[in-house]
């Protein structure tokens, strides 16, 4: 019998700490599951969901979601949930989801920063707090290397909050878990709801009463690991295996383009075995599969070991752009007589489609490239943030094509919703005679359209 007394699992106050991508979705699903998923029963908690982001916290009160993923309805729908940036309302929590950023620095290593504060946030809030002589537990969900949240976060709660981490016998305890979120914003079926989510805890009690946690909420259902290093270890492969996945493409078509071969050509014929498995060439960025790997291959080298295969890949990907701007360049070289002037139109500027983050877009730094070399650019992406925007590159995002301009080159970057409707026949309308169409989705295709 496990003598700690632990929060009530389907009525407890849970707080959410940092109210973004993966923050704002898991608050409103916690706060509108009224009943367990397993036992049935009636599920009453509380959802504080906490942000240091005072204009986000304004905004969510108001109903607005500005990264486009909830309506006003679905916000002002949902009972049980305050949106706050006060330490003293996170205090009623007895359950901590810490879902702040990790990213990286200027020098591509772990930036812990807001996970540091974060955790020290929650040090504050359990500090001299009783709970009723239940303890508190900790989840962490922001991607990390193995052993982040353990050698990191926890001396930093227990340095500030006075509490002993994982002490059964003692009543001024707190526990927790690791379990990371793998959402894939922008993709309508894989929502929190139907993705298996992997959970730990510091001791098998914990470990046990987290994964029934999720387990009331997540049909997709859970996956408990043994430990909480397993599980943040889980995490970060399955990024850094589709980021070697991918670069392993984009170093083939760079070959095949020099030799002269399809590279769309080639993945059709050998996806016809069975065990060929289908990447395509393209521009790999934002906050999970462009930075993961690096927090990996910064542990392997903080314990003397060189990740040469997972280094590689990083390196091949973040060129991609630059490859793909010398394709360009060389393209227009070649037309230059025939055409008017260098105008380029670039649809979609975030880092993936359907998805209007623009973190690590490597279609950021693909513009700034353009930028350098002095050619104008029209850049149409209904779905970023213009003021983040214009902080990044001095330039207005256009939420639909102007019509009265023919440009000499077109990169068709993303297939947003919005675009899906655009075809050769449609660009053509904006096109002159010779301009080159660069598709980066792999959905055009035509005698002027050219891939990676
Ligand atoms: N975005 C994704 O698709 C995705 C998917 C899986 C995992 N993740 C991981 O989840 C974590 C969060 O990512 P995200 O995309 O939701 O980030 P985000 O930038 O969208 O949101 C993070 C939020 O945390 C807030 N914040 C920062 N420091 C804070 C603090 N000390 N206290 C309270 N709030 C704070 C920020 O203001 C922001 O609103 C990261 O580790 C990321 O790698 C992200």
């Amino acid at each position: 019998m496990y003598k700690s007394k632990l929060p009530k699992l389907n009525n407890c106050n849970v707080g959410i700490i940092g109210l973004g991508y993966v923050g704002l979705p898991l608050a409103l699903k916690i706060a509108n599951q009224k009943q367990c998923l397993v036992t049935q029963k009636k599920t009453n908690r509380k959802v504080i969901g906490y942000d240091i982001d005072k204009i986000r916290i304004e905004e969510l009160n108001r109903g607005i979601d500005k990264k486009n993923i909830f309506s006003k309805k679905i916000i002002n729908d949902t009972k049980n949930i305050i949106f706050t940036h006060k330490m003293h309302t996170l205090m009623r929590s007895e359950v901590f989801i810490i879902t702040v950023p990790t990213p990286i620095n200027i020098k591509n290593e772990p930036d812990l920063y807001f996970l540091k504060e974060a955790s020290k946030i929650v040090g504050e809030c359990i500090k001299g707090q009783n709970y009723k002589g239940r303890n508190p537990i900790i989840i962490y969900e922001s991607t990390v290397y193995p052993g982040v949240t353990e050698e990191i976060c926890v001396p930093l709660i227990e340095q500030i909050s006075g509490k002993k981490y994982n002490c059964e016998k003692y009543t001024n305890s707190f526990y927790l878990g690791y379990s990371p979120e793998r959402i894939n914003p922008g993709d309508l079926k894989k929502t929190i709801d139907s993705i298996t989510k992997v959970t730990s805890g510091c001791n098998k009690y914990i470990a046990n009463w987290i994964d029934s946690f999720y387990k009331s909420f997540i049909s997709a259902g859970t996956f408990k690991a043994s430990n909480i290093k397993v599980a943040e270890a889980a995490k970060i492969i399955e990024n850094t295996q589709r980021d070697i996945n991918i670069a392993l493409v984009n170093e083939l078509s760079i070959l095949f383009k020099k030799l002269n071969i399809n590279t769309n050509e080639v993945l059709d014929a050998a996806n016809t075995k069975w065990n060929f498995q289908r990447y395509s060439p393209g521009l790999v960025g934002g906050h999970c599969i462009g930075v993961d790997p690096y927090y990996l291959t910064f542990k392997a080298k903080e314990i003397g070991l060189n990740t040469k295969l997972i280094s590689a890949g990083r390196s091949i990907n973040d060129y991609m752009h630059e490859y793909f701007f010398e394709q360009v360049l060389t393209k227009l070289k070649k037309r230059e007589k025939t055409l008017k002037y260098e105008d380029i139109l670039l649809l979609g500027l975030s880092y993936k489609s359907n998805c209007g983050d623009i973190r690590n877009s490597q279609l950021i730094s693909l513009v700034k490239n353009i930028q350098k070399k002095k050619m104008k650019i029209t850049i149409v992406d209904p779905l970023v943030n213009k003021k983040e925007v214009f902080n990044e590159i001095g330039l207005e995002s256009l939420d639909i094509i102007p019509k009265l301009k023919k440009y000499s080159v077109i990169i068709f970057a993303l297939y947003h919703k919005e675009f899906e409707k655009l075809g050769v026949r449609e660009l053509s309308k904006i096109s002159q005679k010779n301009t080159i169409i660069f598709d980066l989705t792999n959905k055009l295709s035509g005698e002027n359209v050219f891939n990676l």
